[in-house]
């Protein structure tokens, strides 16, 4: 196939060009979004009365039986074909003849490029969508599961203050919430139609952006024709967004690695969701929560790797912009592998909720607890963490936990201090204890899972 820019050549193009100048070897998948901009366009062309009615229909039966083509793979792209766009008019002039050359009056590569690109991005973020909040549901689910069951909470990964599971899955259930959300605004910035840009500077033929705008879902149409072509800003966004959500698979991942782990026991993974060891009978191993973290960096590559692409570009479209599918799509792909696994591991897991309760008042974890109890009691609480400090160290050295202090110790570490302190050395208490918004207390839980749920189901 000629290429579309050929005529003022006099040769073809070396091997070597040919080769790195395709993209069609990546951009193939963007063709029913392409073809989808195409009706659009031969709509514009016939309202402009450069394509008569006759002709509009023969361009779209065609645009048709090339989608149903396209979709069974009887027609594909080749390398000749240089990219999506060339290969899809080829298509069109085999079925059509000349009038297949007429559909590209008026648009360049360079505004179907970036219409394609944001179609694409716009159907699968919403795919992206579906897949995070089903990820919500099952950790809303989980933690309804464990709702109450007291575990260590953590600072430093070490023991700091009793919480309760479903407290601690629920943290991880809000950071996918605000994703769901930045999915939703960086749609509306995204509806900007590039059609209509031209190559760079608009047209000379009477066009109808607002319109292929409208048919093709767009909320606006450019402000800015130069903007238009040059913009990849909704993609990198999009990576962004991709990249936090992989990094918060990977904190999931890294929780749920550690629960899983003999040391922890907090947690068995469903065989369904593990893996085994080639020489080791015995390994279950958590490979899904692995690659949540793992793939955390490829996410986060993709987005260095397009806004370096980006920086110092000059206006408008330059060739560097080529390079910008590779990472949306792997960004894309990667995550439609992982988010199903990890809510079916998430949803699928169980905990052994004796362990996290019985190390829950491990390592002084209640001796805020004591210092807040002298609060209470009128003490500045500077005053009171120095108490329950001097508590800590008299259990350390005698090797006992905070409720087995005698009360005639209790009574020489600070006259402050009497048994009834010891009604709040229990884990149920202190979780009891906490009632503000937002805490780990079980109504206050509970109030959350509720949001949660609802949360969800309005997505
Ligand atoms: N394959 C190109 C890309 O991905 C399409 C636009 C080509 N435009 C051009 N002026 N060479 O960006």
């Amino acid at each position: 196939m000629a290429k579309l820019w050929g005529g003022r050549f006099t040769g073809g193009p070396a091997a070597a060009l040919e080769a790195l100048n395709a993209s069609i070897g990546f951009d193939w998948r963007l063709a029913p979004y392409d073809l989808k901009a195409s009706r659009a366009h031969a709509g514009v062309l016939h309202r402009a009365g450069l394509l008569s009615a006759d002709e509009l229909a023969k361009m779209l039966e065609a645009l048709d039986g090339l989608g149903e083509d396209v979709a069974s793979g009887a027609f594909t792209g080749t390398i000749e074909d240089e990219d999506v766009h060339t290969a899809l008019e080829r298509g069109l002039v085999e079925r059509l003849g000349d009038l297949g050359g007429k559909l590209r009056a008026g648009r360049s590569r360079n505004d179907q490029i970036a219409t394609d690109l944001r179609l694409y991005c716009r159907d699968h973020a919403r795919g992206l969508a579906a897949d995070v909040t089903a990820l919500v549901s099952a950790l809303a689910e989980q933690a309804a599961e464990v709702v109450d069951a007291p575990a260590p909470g953590m600072t430093h990964l070490q023991h700091a203050q009793p919480i309760t599971l479903g407290h601690q899955l629920l943290a991880h259930a809000q950071g996918f919430l605000r994703d769901l959300s930045r999915l939703s605004d960086w749609d509306e910035r995204a509806a900007v139609s590039p059609l209509g840009a031209g190559a760079l500077s608009g047209s000379s033929l009477p066009l109808d952006p607002v319109a292929v705008a409208e048919e093709l879902g767009f909320a606006r149409t450019a402000p800015n024709s130069l903007d238009a072509v040059a913009d990849r800003d909704f993609a990198a966004e999009l990576l962004f967004v991709c990249s936090m959500i992989g990094v918060h698979l990977s904190r999931l991942g890294e929780e749920v690695i550690l629960w899983s782990s003999q040391e922890f026991g907090w947690v068995a993974l469903d065989d369904a969701f593990s893996t085994g060891s080639s020489i080791m009978p015995q390994k279950k191993n958590p490979d899904v929560a692995e690659l949540a973290r793992g793939k955390s960096g490829r996410l986060v590559g993709n987005l260095t790797s397009l806004l370096v692409t980006l920086k110092g570009l000059p206006f408008s479209y330059n060739k560097d912009l080529q390079e910008d599918k590779e990472p949306v799509f792997d960004s894309l792909d990667n995550l439609a592998l992982l988010l199903p696994a990890v809510t079916g591991m998430i949803a699928t897991m169980r905990f052994n909720t004796e362990v996290p309760r019985s190390s829950a008042p491990k390592g002084f974890s209640l001796a805020t607890e004591i210092a807040d109890w002298l609060v209470r009691k009128g003490i500045p609480f500077r005053s009171a963490h120095e108490v329950a400090g001097a508590c800590v160290a008299h259990c350390e050295s005698k090797g006992i936990e905070l409720h087995e202090i005698a009360d005639e110790d209790l009574a020489a570490i600070s006259p402050d201090l009497d048994p009834s302190v010891k009604a709040v050395l229990d884990v149920d208490g202190a979780l009891a204890g906490r009632t503000t918004p937002g805490s780990t207390g079980p109504k206050a839980v509970a109030d959350q899972l509720a949001q949660v749920r609802e949360d969800v189901a309005s997505w």
